[in-house]
This record gives structure tokens, sequence and C-alpha cells, in this order.
């Protein structure tokens, strides 16, 4: 199971509070970019502006190992998953860096990962205005170029547009409700979720 949402919308926070609140299932916590020295590329890529290619080049190889050394171990033991930003961040953020250097940014962001990744049974989208947004960002004062109000304002749209393709997939959560009702929310649809995935896999394995 994923979070997302643009940046400033509260994901990291929430993520950190779910780890306790769903402590009884023992979850796997993680998040993209990941903390091996791809992800460390990754975050050297944003800071020194490198070329957008290569940035979304380096975002998909560090979702590579991720799945490779979290992922794909942790659901094999059956365990609960929940990454902070995963394939949909790319397919949103990376839509709009590559705009106007490729000509089908989603089509071939789509095609890059075909094959190989694993789809999350669930995706809390946490919305909140841009505006509000940029004030909690500002705050914290990165300057990272994602963060300006025209590219959030986009990424807030292509995420709209990926819930419109697969609603089921989506829990969106207002992101400006009281953090203990948005915890209350995310937290019991991931427990109920995950739940009923153990069930489905046991009635296979009967
Ligand atoms: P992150 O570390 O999640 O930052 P934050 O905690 O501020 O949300 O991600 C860093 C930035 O990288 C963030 O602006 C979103 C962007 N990003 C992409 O553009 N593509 C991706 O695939 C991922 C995972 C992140």
């Amino acid at each position: 199971m994923t979070l997302e949402g643009i940046d400033g919308s509260g994901k990291t926070t929430l993520q950190k509070a779910l780890g306790v609140y769903l402590s009884d299932l023992n979850p796997v916590i993680t998040c993209e970019p990941g903390s091996t020295w791809i992800g460390e590329a990754v975050r050297r890529a944003i800071r020194e502006h490198a070329d957008p290619v290569a940035e979304a080049l380096l975002f998909i190889a560090d979702h590579a190992a991720h799945l490779r050394e979290i992922i794909r171990p942790a659901l094999s033991e059956g365990r609960l998953v929940l990454s902070d930003r995963y394939v949909d961040s790319r397919l949103v953020y990376q839509q709009v860096t590559l705009d106007g250097i490729l000509p089908d940014p989603l089509s071939w962001l789509r095609a890059v990962h075909e094959g190989w990744t694993i789809m999350p049974d669930l995706t809390i989208l946490l919305t909140v205005p841009v505006q509000v947004a940029l004030e909690r960002t500002g705050k914290r004062e990165s300057g990272e170029h994602f963060e300006q109000e025209s590219v959030l304002t986009r990424v807030h749209e292509n995420y709209m547009d990926l819930v419109d393709e697969d609603p089921a997939r989506f829990l969106i959560i207002d992101g400006t409700m009281p953090p203990d009702h948005i915890l209350r929310v995310a937290g019991e649809t991931i427990r109920f979720r995950y739940n009923e995935s153990k069930k489905k896999i046991k009635r296979k394995k009967n």
C-alpha cells in the first residue's frame, strides 16, 4: 500500500503516525527515493538539477532497487508494506518534468515500469490546496524544483487523472482535516484491506 500526494500534503507525517497506529500488524515502513546509494544518487540529481531524463531514470533505478531489497522480500513473507511515494510519483511528477522533452511522457513512464514493477493494492492520496502545501513546505525552506506552484498544480491534476482511471485503487483524504482524523481513516482502511488480502491468500491456498 502506498501514500501519495504533492509536496507538503502531509504524507510523511501520516506515515510515521501509521507506523505506530498499525504496529500490531508489524508493517514494513519504507519510502522512495530510498536509502540505498541509488537513492542518494537521486537526491543528488534533484539537488544539482540533473538532466530530466537522467533524473527520471535514476528515480526508476531507485524503484528497481527498492523492489528487490525491500518490497519483494516483505511481500513474500506476507507483510504489510507502506511506502511513502511509489510508482505514481513518477507518473505524476516526471510527466511534468519530461513534458516537451519526450513526445508522450506518461506512456513512456508506464512502459519503462511494465513487466517488473508491482502495483499497490491501495493508494492513499492526501490532497491539499497547492497554496496550503506551499505554505507548509515554505516553512521547511527547501527549494526543490518540484515545489513550484505551477509544477504542483499540474502534479495534483495528474494525480486526479490517475484516480479517474482506476478509482478502486485510491482512497482520497482531505489533507487539511485534523491529523488524528486522517490517521483513523487511513489506518482503518489499510487494516481492512490488509485483512481482506490475507483472507484471499488463505482461500487460494485451501
Ligand atoms: P520526497 O523525499 O518524498 O520528498 P517530500 O518528503 O518532500 O515529499 O521526494 C523528493 C522529491 O522527489 C519530491 O518533490 C517528489 C519527487 N519525486 C519525483 O519527482 N518522482 C518520484 O518518482 C519520486 C519518488 C519523488
